[in-house]
């Protein structure tokens, strides 16, 4: 048995570099958070995008129980069969022919760059290096990703960075065509930013960076750690739009809440890469790949896809009646349950506020930069919750507002 814990503890122990709520979670169902003097919070956070299918799923609680009994971990130095199940159906619902598993969306962001990179210079020549990529991008915390990710207050202070990384504004074609050239090895980007602060990229953009890649022989890479596995709607967010890219990183709802990543690829790009050139001990393990098995296919159902505008509609209704009693939100951003509410500029800085006081009425929601509030709920939440939610946030709102 562990010693009772308390949240001044964190303020003593844990390295500080977040600010978490001053109640501890203790227990969580579907949508529903337990903290521990027993107070009950409607979950619209989902872990930041990653209890695609809510708190302790019993299906996925089964996978981790059942697996836990037979296999938890060889290394790659041996193979598993939940990794192989897990990338089949991976290849078999998207563009790609091999999976590079790891365990955080960094790492699959880091493998999809060096990967671009070493296609580059072994297939075409050595000084094919440069990554196109945009302000306010987001894709982890190790340098090369907070390099290649556009925003400085997360990439510098930290010395000199990977060279060759130029950042260009989101969503214009003309700044990307004015800095792509047959040295670029990669344009990078998240289909629908989210730490950024919740832009959808606009089809006019995306085709045309995918004609851009095809004349220069630059790789397309997709983000779609945070906006795929369902978030948007289809299981990954570029399916939407009638193109392919040629990397592709998934994480967050991929386990369900299991730390999981993967980077997708092609035959041909593939090729370049043999043993040895990349690798991690943890990836692909037993125990998050069957996770990782049975998520995939509860959220790749014609249910939970089918849902998600749904549930996006009656969201963005119950903002809608607090915003006229409010006015708080300037419009609303994102796709499917990726949701964004952009605060009214007389709101500005004032997210986090929003955030902390919802916490008191007891409702877990999330901020995507100082102006946008940010809902990434279970895909599968319901209508009562979600109603229930949105009163407990209303309170929150008059709260701040008349603050
Ligand atoms: C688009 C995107 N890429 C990469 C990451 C990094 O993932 P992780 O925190 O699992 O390393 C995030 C995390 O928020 C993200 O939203």
């Amino acid at each position: 048995m562990q010693p009772k814990t308390s949240r001044e503890l964190f303020d003593k122990v844990i390295l500080p570099v977040y600010a978490p709520a001053q109640f501890i979670p203790v227990k969580g169902q579907g949508s529903r958070v337990w903290d521990q003097d027993g107070e009950e919070y409607i979950d619209f956070a989902g872990g930041i995008a990653v209890n695609a299918l809510g708190h302790c799923h019993p299906r996925l609680v089964k996978a981790l129980h059942e697996q836990s009994e037979k296999l938890w971990h060889v290394s790659n130095v041996f193979t598993n069969e939940p990794a192989l199940n897990l990338a089949q159906k991976l290849i078999d619902n998207t563009f790609a022919d091999r999976v590079f598993f790891a365990n955080s969306g960094a790492e699959a962001n880091e493998a999809a760059f060096k990967l671009a990179r070493y296609y580059a210079i072994h297939k075409r020549n050595p000084y094919k290096t440069k990554i196109i990529t945009f302000y306010q991008s987001f894709h982890g915390r190790t340098f090369f990703t907070v390099s290649v990710g556009g925003q400085a207050k997360y990439s510098d202070g930290f010395g000199p960075k990977p060279a060759d990384i130029i950042h260009v504004p989101f969503n214009d074609l003309n700044a990307v065509k004015a800095v792509m050239d047959d040295h670029t090895c990669a344009v990078v980007l998240e289909p629908v930013q989210g730490e950024g602060g919740l832009t959808s990229a606009t089809p006019e953009f995306l085709q045309g960076v995918r004609e851009l890649c095809n004349e220069h022989q630059a790789l397309l890479v997709f983000d779609e750690v945070q906006c795929g596995m369902g978030r948007t709607g289809s299981l990954y967010t570029y399916q939407q739009y009638n193109i392919k890219p040629d990397i592709l990183t998934s994480a967050k709802a991929l386990g369900g809440g299991f730390p999981i990543s993967a980077m997708l690829t092609t035959n041909e790009i593939a090729s370049v890469m043999h043993p040895g050139v990349h690798g991690t001990t943890y990836g692909g393990n037993p125990l998050a790949c069957a996770v990782g098995c049975e998520a995939f296919d509860i959220i790749n159902s014609p249910e939970v896809l089918d849902g998600v505008q749904k549930r996006r509609a009656l969201f963005i209704e119950k903002l809608e009646e607090i915003n006229d009693q409010f006015k708080l939100f300037r419009e609303y951003r994102g796709k499917g349950l990726l949701l964004g509410a952009e605060l009214q500029p007389k709101f500005h800085n004032k997210a986090r506020d929003f955030l902390n006081v919802a916490t008191e009425f007891k409702v877990m929601i999330l901020n995507a930069g100082p102006n946008v509030l940010r809902f990434t709920p279970s895909l599968i939440i319901s209508d009562d919750e979600i109603k229930e939610g949105m009163l407990r946030f209303a309170k929150a709102v008059e709260k701040v507002v008349n603050a």
